[in-house]
């Protein structure tokens, strides 16, 4: 094959481009590529492999059409890429499992937090010039300790998640599949073994004071949080999402929200991002970030560090050291 080897859609953060550079040839799209440009260049023959971003979408018909070899994701979650397509056109994929366990959870537990203490609205308030003075009933809030946080998903976020909660005294349960279950054994559960409770996800969105989402988006978990499940949750519960923005339906959410169905939400994710669902933005309960979950400059290094690893071994026809479908791989 003649080309580029890398086509990188959005520059990665150091030491990532020059990982790239020094193992091959490298072209940085200049704008962001809408998904016509990226099908095109998918199609043209003129590049080995993708390093994509998350908004970058790989669906069967770009795939099918693609001449190349593999796609490197910047990010954990590959819910932008059809991987069953990418492995029967022998695209390998690769993401970046691991090093973003504690930040994500940092942040469910900040959102958690920040929601329950009416953070925001507490600093937008001093910075108004509105603090007279300490007041008996000054932004009154909810307290975790002694609450019940509520896992939807028990991988490596949620645990950090559940590890953070403990420490602050919460009841923490879990459903390690919802809207189904699944088998967890003691092996599993390992440090958690007596500390956490597996519960049917029903019983999850009815006890939770704080549910808290760690679910991948598949066809099982989209618009898994909808009206029916945010109708049968706690009036006083909070709802946390650092997952994907999708499994939520958000405009049930901002009516939920709105008619006081449940108390508040904290939000790293959206359903159309960068799009809010009307209505979200204004409201006082909610408590919205810009998907950055990950966003630590140590992390971010290493995402970008296995990224380009994962782009080198590519073009090298090797397996990436973190594949998502090492079976696409010619032998
Ligand atoms: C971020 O959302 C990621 O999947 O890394």
């Amino acid at each position: 094959m003649t080309g580029t080897d890398f086509l990188v859609t959005t520059p990665l953060p150091d030491p990532g481009m020059r990982l790239l550079e020094a193992a091959g040839t490298v072209t940085v799209a200049g704008t962001r590529m809408d998904h016509d440009e990226l099908a095109a260049a998918c199609a043209s023959g003129d590049y080995r492999v993708v390093v994509a971003q998350l908004r970058d979408e790989f669906d069967a018909p770009l795939l099918d059409k693609a001449r190349i070899s593999g796609i490197s994701n910047f990010a954990v979650g590959y819910n932008n890429i059809d991987i069953t397509a990418a492995t029967a056109n022998s695209i390998v994929v690769g993401n970046t499992p691991g090093v973003l366990t504690d930040s994500t959870a940092d942040i469910a537990v900040l959102l958690m937090l920040a929601v329950a203490r009416r953070c925001v609205e507490a600093d937008a308030f001093v910075r108004a010039g509105k603090f007279q003075g300490w007041e008996p009933e000054l932004l009154l809030g909810s307290d975790v300790s002694g609450k019940t946080l509520g896992l939807a998903g028990f991988g490596r976020i949620a645990r950090a998640t559940a590890r953070r909660a403990l420490a602050f005294g919460m009841t923490v349960t879990f459903c390690p599949r919802p809207p189904g279950d699944r088998v967890v054994t003691d092996e599993e559960l390992g440090e958690f073994a007596g500390r956490v409770r597996h519960v049917s996800w029903p019983e999850l969105v009815e006890t939770s004071d704080y549910l808290s989402l760690h679910v991948p988006l598949t066809a099982a978990t989209r618009h898994l949080v909808d009206a029916a499940v945010l109708g049968a949750m706690k009036r006083s519960a909070i709802l946390i999402n650092t997952a994907r923005g999708p499994v939520v339906d958000e405009q049930a959410l901002v009516s939920a929200l709105r008619d006081g169905t449940i108390a508040g939400a904290g939000l790293d994710v959206y359903e159309e991002e960068p799009r809010l669902a009307p209505g979200l933005a204004e409201l006082p309960n909610t408590v919205l970030l810009p998907h950055v979950g990950s966003a630590t400059v140590p992390v971010r290094a290493e995402m970008a560090r296995r990224c380009a690893e994962n782009a080198v071994a590519m073009v090298r026809g090797e397996l990436p050291p973190y594949a998502v479908n090492p079976e696409a791989l010619p032998h």
